[in-house]
């Protein structure tokens, strides 16, 4: 189904980072290339090796690796992705995307990304109900990123709330559908 398809999995720092091992792992078995791009945080929640196995590619982590990417990381996976998913967005990571910060490999390589572009959001509720929050998401849809909203549920801080992760099949069916031929130019 995503045969002959790249993209791009990032993973910031939330503790949702696990479903995004799941949500790899779903996108590899439909046979698209994935390449996995964690923010130093994400590293705190998720081991490099998983992601290294799933994919079967080495993990970006760092803006500067000039051995395995000397024009840059961002530069030389933005140019051959068809899609980056962000599963999960922090508020950090929803923040500096609104602002066009570019202070890490995956907020630098979103800039540079001429593909599509969706997040999925993950928090804390009273975190998601931040009108700062609400209003970096509004600009990143403004701007043309696509928002997969959360659920209401089970919240790892031991709340029942907004601001679950949907989970990694719902965002598996997002992306198969974003690069379906009837959204092909
Ligand atoms: C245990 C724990 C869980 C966290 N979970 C979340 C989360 O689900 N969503 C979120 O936006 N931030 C969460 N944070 C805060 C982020 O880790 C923090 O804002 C960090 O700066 C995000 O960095 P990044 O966006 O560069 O990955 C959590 C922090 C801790 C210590």
């Amino acid at each position: 189904m995503l045969e002959g398809r790249e993209i791009i999995v990032g993973v910031s720092g939330g503790i949702a980072a696990y479903k995004a091992a799941a949500l790899t792992s779903l996108l590899v078995q439909q046979g698209a290339g994935v390449t996995a791009v964690l923010t130093q945080n994400a590293c705190q929640f998720v081991g490099v090796a998983t992601f290294a196995a799933l994919t079967g590619r080495p993990v970006v982590t760092q803006s500067f690796d000039s051995q395995s990417y000397p024009l840059g990381a961002h530069i030389e996976l933005a140019a051959r992705a068809h899609l980056v998913i962000v599963a999960p967005a922090t508020a950090d990571l929803i923040a500096k995307a609104a602002f066009g910060a570019a202070d890490d490999c995956l907020t630098t390589l979103l800039l540079c990304a001429t593909c599509p572009v969706l997040m999925a959001p993950a928090m804390n509720s009273a975190m998601w109900a931040k009108p700062s929050v609400q209003r970096n998401l509004k600009q990143l849809a403004e701007d043309g990123v696509g928002i997969i909203q959360p659920g209401t549920g089970w919240l790892s801080c031991r709340q029942e709330g907004a601001g679950r992760m949907a989970e990694p099949n719902a965002i598996a069916a997002v992306i198969a559908d974003a690069l379906s031929d009837r959204h092909r130019g």
